[in-house]
């Protein structure tokens, strides 16, 4: 008897597999079956979903005559491989359950940290959601702020920490702030026009990586939004970093002007940087506050075509292995987004449970103890489980409600989720994407 493996488990020829509950959705011309429990799924092509469907009735021996007698398509063997090969690396069976877990409770994780040092910038990005530079300038005090992360680090250990601003690199105590943080993983966020032979030497040892921003790849594009005679710098930078070895994130994000741009210049501009030791964030959400509020226009913005394209680059930029891939991360019951898992100081000193400010946050007067303590109640009282809406929803441990913040500013209360048709199809579609990558 020929059996086919998977890594936990045999499945025998001569036996029917034993499926999941699950809910069949055509979604982008595809079939994509969401086994909601577990919580995983799987995307079909029209044949894989025929072959599919006669082993949900019939055994694996039996589905290839069935399959031949009724269906006439080519190749069938191929065709039941691939459609077992997907069932298997997705756990879509019912012995694959024991794959599952909750996700860690919220107490148990362990915190990262993003500082916005300061919301002056020497540039004006007309997307920007800190204003930076547009409002009163304001910086954080670094003996200040070391004393605050040294009180979190007691309980919450040494950590991430993301140095953003505004510009980081104009904060005149820029170093000794680095210097303090030493032991923690530092992500710097900047958009690289200060950085010179002598910056990237005191940065090497004090980052463990740098991210880069860039809204459009030609000249003409960048420069229309991060102000002319900039590309210059943004490119030194670039190989100033590649000549230290740096890891370097390329933050791209996609306003509705440099959408062509992106799509025709991004994978050559890569491929030209030639640096193996860079990844892509690719984003084509544009959070609409601070700048981007009055000076960008959605209206005509074909987000279904931003979309396709973000995709298509995506799934090129992966195959030459610079793509950060959106999170495939299946046989998790996810309660909620991240809400509460970061501790995010803006410059003037509120902090904030995620990057998304809002009319929530804690004051900078108030103790490491009692800012773990809030951050967990927030998280555990906005999970899943308190949405009324979602609790029947086949996406709930997988989209886990949406964002939080979103539901607070729109419904004026965190568990009032905006979700429509439209979000509810989005989420879908990522999910067939994230297979198609
Ligand atoms: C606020 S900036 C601060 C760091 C640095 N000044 C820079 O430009 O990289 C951090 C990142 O946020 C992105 N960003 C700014 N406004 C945004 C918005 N409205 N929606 C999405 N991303 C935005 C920027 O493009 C940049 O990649
Ligand atoms: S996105 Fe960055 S570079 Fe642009 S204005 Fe905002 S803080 Fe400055
Ligand atoms: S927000 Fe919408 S899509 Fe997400 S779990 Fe709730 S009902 Fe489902």
């Amino acid at each position: 008897m020929r059996a086919i493996d998977a890594e936990t488990i045999e499945l025998v020829e001569t036996e029917r597999i034993n499926f999941p509950n699950f809910i069949h959705k055509k979604v982008l011309n595809k079939n994509l079956l969401i086994a909601p429990e577990y919580p995983t799924w799987i995307v079909l092509d029209d044949d894989e979903y025929d072959m599919f469907r006669i082993l949900c009735e019939h055994t694996i021996e039996e589905s290839l005559a069935i399959y031949r007698k009724n269906i006439h398509a080519q190749d069938p063997y191929s065709i039941r491989m691939s459609v077992l090969e997907k069932i298997f690396n997705n756990n879509f069976y019912r012995e694959g359950f024991a794959q599952t877990q909750n996700e860690e409770i919220m107490d148990n994780i362990q915190k990262s940290i993003h500082i916005n040092v300061i919301n002056d910038c020497n540039m004006r990005c007309k997307h920007c959601f800190i204003n930076a530079g547009r409002v009163e300038k304001q910086q954080i005090d670094i003996e200040n702020i070391l004393a605050k992360v040294r009180d979190i680090t007691i309980i919450n250990g040494y950590t991430s920490v993301t140095i953003s601003g505004g510009e980081p690199l104009l904060h005149k105590n820029i170093f000794s702030l680095l210097e303090g943080l030493r032991g923690h993983k530092v992500s710097l966020f900047t958009n690289g026009i200060l950085i010179n032979e002598s910056i990237i030497d005191k940065l090497q040892p004090l980052v463990s990586n740098i991210q880069i921003s860039m809204e459009g790849i030609s000249a003409e594009k960048y420069e229309q939004n991060r102000g002319y005679g900039n590309y210059k710098k943004v490119l030194q930078a670039i190989n100033l970093i590649k000549a230290k070895n740096i890891p370097l994130y390329l933050a791209v994000t996609i306003l509705p002007d440099t959408l062509l741009d992106i799509e025709e210049n991004l994978v050559d501009f890569v491929k030209m940087l030639d640096y193996k030791n860079m990844q892509i964030r690719l984003n084509n959400e544009i959070e609409m506050s601070g700048a981007a509020l009055h000076e960008l226009d959605l209206r005509n913005y074909d987000m279904q075509h931003s979309n396709i394209v973000v995709f298509n680059l995506m799934k090129k930029l992966g195959k030459l292995g610079f793509a950060v891939e959106p999170s495939k991360v299946k046989n998790i019951r996810f309660k909620n987004c991240g809400i509460g898992t970061s501790i995010v100081i803006d410059s003037d000193g509120k902090i904030y449970p995620c990057s998304y400010f809002s009319s929530y946050h804690i004051p900078y007067t108030a103790s490491a103890k009692h800012i773990i303590k809030e951050f967990n109640t927030i998280n555990n009282n906005t999970s899943i489980e308190h949405i009324e809406k979602c609790k029947d929803c086949e996406l709930k441990y997988i989209c886990s409600g949406g964002c939080k913040i979103n539901n607070l500013v729109k419904n004026k209360n965190m568990i009032f989720t905006s979700c429509n048709d439209d979000f509810k199809q989005k989420q879908l579609e990522k999910l067939v994407n994230s297979e198609l990558l």
